[in-house]
């Protein structure tokens, strides 16, 4: 089996936006409405959005594949407070989860985040999305605050703000 982390292409980007729909389907129904889920992952994944991003210094996009396939991607940014990088998203395959994917993509987040400098990693998580929260907390992170962010068309994102410290030399640990 070929497990491989590298960043995402332009020719990945349709790929991506594929299984970020699959996870969001399989996530977040029970967690925020249908509409939201349509006009988030259209703010999200329009191919020229990403594309964008995929350009610009202070974000990076990295997937995981296994055999050549799409297992799941992870993206980072360097947010407006210094030190800190933001992981932005995260999303594994459902039928590859709890195979420690999620685990690897968060320690390629650290690398970056350490070689940016970066002393504290952060992220927003819903309130109710309890495996992912699980997971962070098995990942180091602790919850910092609790937020409400309006984003448009009457829907919010009702998140928990999470940090982790990032000790030089913990990168992969
Ligand atoms: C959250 C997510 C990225 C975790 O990825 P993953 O590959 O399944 O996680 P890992 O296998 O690396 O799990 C590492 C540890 O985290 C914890 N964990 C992960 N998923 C968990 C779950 N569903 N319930 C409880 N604990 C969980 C466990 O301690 C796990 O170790 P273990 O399997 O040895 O017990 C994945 O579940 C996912 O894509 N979820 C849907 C999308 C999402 O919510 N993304 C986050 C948006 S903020």
């Amino acid at each position: 089996m070929d497990v491989s982390i590298s960043p995402v292409s332009a020719a990945d980007v349709d790929a991506i936006a594929a299984l970020a729909r699959v996870v969001w389907q399989h996530t977040y129904p029970g967690i925020i409405s249908q509409e939201q889920i349509d006009y988030m992952l259209a703010q999200r994944y329009q191919p020229q959005l990403v594309l964008q991003e995929l350009q610009m210094p202070h974000i990076w996009w990295d997937q995981l594949t296994i055999d050549g396939q799409l297992a799941g991607f992870v993206s980072c940014l360097l947010g407006t407070t210094a030190g800190e990088m933001k992981l932005d998203k995260l999303y594994v395959d459902p039928d590859r989860q709890r195979l420690g994917i999620g685990a690897r993509l968060v320690d390629q987040v650290v690398a970056r985040a350490l070689a940016a400098g970066c002393g504290t990693l952060i992220l927003a998580v819903n309130k109710n999305n309890e495996r992912a929260i699980a997971a962070y907390l098995r990942q180091g992170f602790t919850v910092r605050e609790s937020v409400c962010v309006d984003i448009g068309s009457g829907f919010v994102m009702d998140d928990f703000i999470m940090a982790r410290s990032l000790p030089a030399g913990t990168a992969g640990s």
